[in-house]
């Protein structure tokens, strides 16, 4: 029979790689909720309709990429590939315009879905960690979101952050750079790769994104959507900068990011990462103020991004190596059949009291026990004998000097606890 695999793009998360996961997660909860995000979870999937009316129809999530089928009632249904069309559904499905005091602040962790061409950083699953704001247009919450995720990154490491900025003007600025652009986009058409030429009329916006070498040198002196802004965007772009500058956010100001999805206006910003070889964006967002009432909510303003986990890792892994697991404190041992009744009473209230422990499953001599807690890298194995425990004692031995002593069970917990600090805290243990 063929062995069952995961399927191309998709990964199992488990040890040690995972420790790097709960870190992502528990830094995550930890700054978006210090900066008053409340967490949402919505659906992993949902219906095709509402990424081709937010996503839109002719950007390659949509046209290329999205898992989609027909479910047994007839519905037209689609694993998420991104998770701001889901949360502005939401907001907009609970009324909470009105509900709940503006802006609303929202954070998303979770698995997305593209059938794209699995490299290094891209997975068909995948996971993003990311922020919302909802119904503000105040450039500060332009800049609160870009801060929230350089905090983010700090925190787990990451200094020396540029964030690539721009801005895509409101609709009637991109209607009057797209003219310009698509014009002369045609002028230079002999220059571009094939893939260019078919988006010049579809999505010439992303051209401007092409890889291409030759068609990145054909746009060298291609309409800067910055110079067509109104006074209005212009204004507005020009006091997120101020903000940023102001809590010493480095930005670097890129003519050519347009992002991938249709929904965005005004800023857009992406953070970029060396490590990541071609797949370098760590992290993207921007404003989108038309996406709550395309989808049928009120006209109200918004801002986010999103960070893709599985590239934070690699970076992660670049920087600090294989993440390392930390053993039990304790491994319980028992020999003969009255310890054995009493180990998992033991491992329970040591629990209670905050020492993480594993008990011994195995049958065999103290050789063999002893063998199995050092495999488990536990700091003291705990033997639990029948004589000791008559006394209310128990053996403890310090794997990693070999020293034995017995103790009154009841003062098990502190000592194990104590010895734990001293062997894992130069791990960076919390
Ligand atoms: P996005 O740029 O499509 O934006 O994705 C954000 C991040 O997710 C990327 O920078 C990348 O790190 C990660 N990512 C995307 N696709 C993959 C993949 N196939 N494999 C691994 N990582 C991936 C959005 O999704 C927007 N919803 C962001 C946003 C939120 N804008 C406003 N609010």
């Amino acid at each position: 029979m063929a062995k069952l695999t995961a399927l191309r793009g998709t990964r199992d998360l488990i040890s040690p790689g995972i420790l790097r996961w709960q870190e992502m997660e528990e830094t995550a909860r930890r700054v978006f909720s210090a900066a008053c995000f409340s967490e949402i979870r919505t659906p992993v999937f949902e219906r095709t309709e509402l990424f081709e009316r937010g996503v839109g129809e002719a950007t390659d999530i949509v046209s290329k990429e999205m898992y989609t089928f027909e479910s047994k009632s007839g519905d037209r249904v689609t694993l998420r590939p991104e998770n701001t069309a889901g949360v502005v559904r939401a907001y907009v499905e609970h009324g909470l315009r009105g509900q709940w005091p503006a802006p609303v602040k929202f954070f998303y962790i979770g698995p997305q879905f593209r059938y794209e061409r699995p490299q290094k950083g891209r997975q068909r699953q995948f996971h993003q960690l990311g922020v919302e704001i909802i119904d503000s247009l105040d450039p500060k919450s332009d800049a609160e979101v870009i801060l929230v995720a350089c905090e983010f990154l700090r925190s787990m490491g990451l200094d020396d952050l540029v964030v690539d900025l721009n801005s895509l003007g409101d609709p009637e600025d991109r209607a009057r750079h797209r003219e310009a652009l698509v014009e002369y986009l045609r002028s230079v058409e002999g220059q571009l790769d094939p893939d260019s030429v078919q988006r010049i009329d579809r999505n010439p916006l992303r051209v401007l994104d092409s890889k291409v070498k030759s068609t990145q040198e054909a746009l060298q002196g291609a309409p800067r959507i910055v110079d067509f802004l109104s006074d209005e965007a212009a204004a507005h772009f020009e006091a997120v900068q101020a903000q940023l500058d102001a809590c010493e956010v480095k930005t670097r100001l890129v003519p050519t990011l347009v992002r991938g999805l249709d929904y965005y206006s005004r800023t857009t910003f992406e953070i970029q990462s060396e490590m990541l070889g071609a797949q370098s964006a760590v992290c993207g967002g921007g404003r989108y103020d038309g996406l709550v009432a395309e989808l049928g909510g009120p006209a109200v303003p918004a801002v986010g991004f999103a960070m893709g986990m599985e590239r934070l890792e690699i970076i992660l892994e670049a920087m600090r190596g294989e993440a390392t697991v930390v053993g039990p404190d304790a491994f319980l041992i028992a020999m003969g059949e009255e310890a054995g009744k009493k180990v998992l009473v033991l491992a329970r209230d040591l629990r209670r009291s905050g020492v993480r422990c594993d008990v011994s499953f195995a049958k065999g001599g103290f050789g063999k026990q002893f063998k199995a807690a050092d495999r488990r890298g536990a700091r003291f194995a705990v033997v639990l004998a029948e004589d000791e425990m008559a006394k209310g004692t128990a053996s403890v031995k310090d794997l990693s000097t070999g020293d034995q002593t017995e103790m009154a069970i009841g003062d098990l917990a502190a000592y194990l606890r104590a010895g734990r600090q001293g062997s894992t805290e130069a791990k960076g243990e919390s």
